[in-house]
C-alpha cells in the first residue's frame, strides 16, 4: 500500500500535495516525494522519512505550480532509500509518474527498455520508463499502450513536460478516486485528501484510465472506449475515510484481508512445477537441501503463524521444525549450527526479543532469513534476506491481515521446500489451487461478520473463555485466545483439545464458555469427542465447523460456519471468525479496540 495524491487546477499545487500527503501516511510512511510541472518543467523532490521530513526538506525552497503528483510509500520492490521514493521520472526528467502497487513481471518488461540506466530498484520506474519509450506525442495514448503489457497492480498518475495542463491515471487493483471541483480535480488513493476541497468524487474502477485536465475528465477502458461515470457525493468525515468507512482499523483491517492475501501470493507461485517462488531465501538448491533443521522465530500473534506453519513444513517436506518465542529462545542456549535454518518472523520487524534472537541464531552459524511486513525495519536489514509478506500497514495494536500473510509467506516456503524432499507436483498443485480460492472464502466469512456480533452480545459479560483445537486448529484456538484477551481484557486459555483430560477439565462450570474449532479434517472425529466432554460439564459451546456439517448443530449452542479447505490452509479461515469474535467482544465492551491498554504495536524493549 501506498499513497497518491494530485491537484490540477488553478491553486497552487504544494500545500494541496503535502497536506493530502499527511493525510494518506497510515497507507505507506517510509519515504515521500511530490513532482510540479511549472513552466515546461518537472520539478521533483523526495525524501525519506514520513512527510514531515519532506515538509522540512522543502521549507524555504520554491515549487511553484498548479498541476503536480505526490506519493507516500510502503515499499515493496526496493530498500528504504531517497532513489527508491516516488515519483519516478523518465526521458530526463520529461515524464513522471506515482505508482501504488506491484509490477509482477518487471524483469521481462526492464529487458525492453532502451534507456537501461536506472535510478532506482523499483519495479515502477521501469514502468515509467516503459511509457516514455511508447509516448510519441500523446501521453494518453503511451499509457493506453504500455499497460495492457503489465502484470499486476497500480494506481497511477503520470504528467509530461509537454503537457502542462494534464495528469494521466489510470487503476487496476490498487484504488484512485477523482475529486470534481470548479475547473480543477483531485486525485488520489481514498478520499481524505480530497474531502477539505469538494464531496463530488468518481471512483475509478479496474482497467480505467482517465484523462484530467483543468476542464474535464474523460475516463476510457484499455480497449479505447469511452466511459461515462457519475459523480458521488461523500458525506464522511476525514478520520472515518482514512478507515474506508470503517468504525476503526482494526476492522478495516480484518476485512482488508483477502486483497493483502492477493498481494502476499501474487508472483510467487509456480503451478506448472507445483511449486513457490520465493526469491528472498538466496539459497541454491543444493544449499536448501543442506538444511536439516528449521527454527521459526517470533512473538505473539507472529508465533502463532510459526505454529500453523509448522505442521506444513513437517508434513511438506519431512524437515523438523519448532517454534520458538524468540524471548525463550535467546536465553536457552539453542542448539544451532549450519544446517539450521531459522526464519525471524514478524510483523513491525523491530521487536526487540526477534532481534535479539536472530542474533543469537547468526552467532551460533545458522542460516537466517526475515519474513517481515515493514520494508526497511531492523529484522530485514539484519536478515539482509527473505521475504516480505505484504500486509499493507498495519496500525491497530492487534494483528489480523499480518497473521493471515505471515502464515500465507510460511506455507509458500513450506512448499518450496517440500518439493525438494517428498511432496510431488500434483500435491503442490493442489495447494496452490486451494491458495487461490482462499480470498474468496474469507469474504464468505466475513460476510457473516453481524451474525458474529449478535454471539458477541450474547457472551460477552462472562469472564473467562476456552480456546479449544487439535493438531493445526491449536494455533489458531492460540490466535483466538491471544486476540481476545489484548483487546476484550477477558481473560481466556487456548487448549490443545486432547490434553483437556489432564488438567483443565477441572475448571469446566456452565460459566466458562468454551469456542471449539471443530473443521472437517483428520481430528474432526478426536475433537467431536473433546466437545462431548465440555458439554458434558455444562459448558456452552460455540463451534467453528466446517459449511454443511450438520452434525456439529447437535453439538453447539452457536455456531458460525466457514468455508472448507485444505487442513494445512485452515488456519488462514478458522482465524477470521476469532478475529471478528474478539473485534465484537471488545467494542461491546466499550474498549479501544485500536489502542489496548498496555500494549504497544511495536515492542522495542527486551
Ligand atoms: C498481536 O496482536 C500483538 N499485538 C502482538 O502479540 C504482536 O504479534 C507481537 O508483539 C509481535 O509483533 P511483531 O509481529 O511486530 O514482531
Amino acid at each position: 500500500m501506498c499513497g497518491i495524491v494530485g491537484y490540477i487546477g488553478k491553486k497552487e499545487a504544494l500545500p494541496i500535495l503535502l497536506e493530502g500527503l499527511r493525510d494518506l501516511e497510515y497507507r505507506g510512511y517510509d519515504s515521500a516525494g511530490i513532482a510540479i510541472l511549472n513552466q515546461g518543467k518537472i520539478e521533483r523532490i523526495r525524501e525519506v522519512g514520513k512527510v514531515d521530513m519532506l515538509v522540512k526538506k522543502i521549507a524555504g525552497k520554491k515549487f511553484p505550480g498548479s498541476i503536480g503528483i505526490a506519493h507516500t510509500r510502503w515499499a515493496t520492490h526496493g530498500g528504504v532509500t531517497e532513489e527508491n521514493a516516488h515519483p519516478h521520472l523518465a526521458g530526463n526528467g520529461k515524464l513522471v509518474l506515482a505508482h501504488n502497487g506491484i509490477i509482477e513481471n518487471y524483469r521481462e518488461l526492464k529487458k525492453e527498455i532502451k534507456d537501461q540506466n536506472f535510478e532506482s530498484e523499483t519495479d515502477s520506474e521501469i514502468l515509467a520508463k516503459l511509457i516514455f519509450q511508447n509516448y510519441s506525442g500523446d501521453l494518453l495514448k503511451a499509457v493506453k499502450m504500455t499497460l495492457p503489457r503489465v502484470r499486476g497492480t497500480y494506481g497511477l498518475a503520470i504528467m509530461h513536460a509537454d503537457h502542462p495542463d494534464e495528469i494521466v491515471v489510470a487503476r487496476l487493483g490498487s484504488p484512485l478516486v477523482v475529486g470534481v471541483g470548479e475547473d480543477e480535480y483531485y486525485l488520489a488513493s481514498d478520499v481524505t485528501p480530497i474531502l477539505p476541497f469538494t464531496k463530488q468524487v468518481t471512483f475509478l474502477d479496474d482497467g480505467e484510465v482517465a484523462l484530467i485536465n483543468r476542464q474535464e475528465f474523460k475516463i476510457f477502458n484499455l480497449k479505447d472506449e469511452q466511459i461515462i461515470k457519475g459523480v458521488t457525493q461523500i458525506d464522511w468525515d476525514i478520520e472515518t475515510a482514512q478507515k474506508g468507512g470503517f468504525e476503526n482499523f482494526m476492522l478495516k483491517e480484518i476485512f482488508d484481508q483477502p486483497t493483502v492475501f492477493e498481494d502476499a501470493i501474487r508472483g510467487r507461485i509456480d503451478m506448472s512445477e507445483g511449486t513457490a517462488k520465493l526469491g528472498g531465501l538466496n539459497m541454491n538448491l543444493e544449499e536448501m537441501r543442506a538444511i536439516k533443521r528449521i527454527i521459526l522465530i517470533a512473538c505473539g500473534t507472529a508465533s502463532y503463524a510459526c505454529l500453523a506453519a509448522k505442521y506444513a513444513f513437517e508434513r511438506l517436506s519431512g524437515i523438523p521444525t519448532e517454534v520458538d518465542v524468540s524471548s525463550e529462545f535467546r536465553y536457552r542456549d539453542p542448539i544451532v549450527d549450519e544446517h539450521t535454518l531459522i526464519f525471524a518472523v514478524s510483523q513491525s520487524g523491530e521487536t526487540a526479543d526477534t532481534i535479539m534472537a536472530l542474533r543469537e541464531a547468526k552467532r551460533k552459524g545458522g542460516v537466517v532469513r526475515g519474513i517481515v511486513n515493514v520494508v526497511g525495519s531492523t529484522i530485514a536489514r539484519e536478515t539482509g534476506a527473505g521475504t516480505y509478506i505484504h500486509a499493507g500497514p498495519e496500525l491497530a495494536v492487534a494483528s489480523t491481515k499480518a497473521y493471515t500473510n505471515m502464515v500465507a509467506i510460511l506455507l509458500l516456503y513450506a512448499l518450496e521446500f517440500g518439493r525438494l524432499h517428498h511432496t510431488t507436483p500434483a500435491t503442490g498443485q493442489r495447494i496452490l489451487q486451494s491458495l487461490l480460492q482462499i480470498p474468496e472464502k474469507m469474504n464468505e466469512i466475513l460476510k457473516q461478520s453481524e451474525q458474529i456480533k449478535i454471539l458477541a452480545d450474547k457472551y460477552k459479560d462472562y469472564n473467562d473463555f476456552l480456546f479449544l483445537g487439535r493438531g493445526i486448529n491449536y494455533s489458531v484456538a492460540l490466535e483466538g485466545s491471544h486476540k481476545l484477551k489484548e483487546i476484550s481484557y477477558i481473560h481466556s486459555e487456548a487448549y490443545p483439545a486432547g490434553e483437556m483430560k489432564h488438567g483443565m477439565n477441572a475448571l469446566l462450570t456452565p460459566d466458562f464458555p468454551v469456542l471449539a474449532i471443530l473443521t472437517q479434517n483428520q481430528l474432526y472425529e478426536k475433537m467431536k469427542s473433546s466437545i462431548e466432554e465440555v458439554r458434558a460439564r455444562k459448558s456452552k459451546t460455540i463451534i467453528i465447523a466446517s459449511v454443511g456439517d450438520e452434525e456439529a448443530k447437535e453439538l453447539a449452542d452457536d455456531i458460525v460456519y466457514v468455508p472448507k479447505t485444505m487442513e494445512l490452509l485452515e488456519p488462514l479461515l478458522n482465524t477470521i471468525p476469532l478475529q471478528l469474535f474478539a473485534y465484537h467482544t471488545a467494542v461491546a465492551l466499550g474498549r479501544d479496540v485500536d489502542r489496548p491498554r498496555n500494549l504497544a504495536k511495536s515492542v522495542t524493549v527486551e
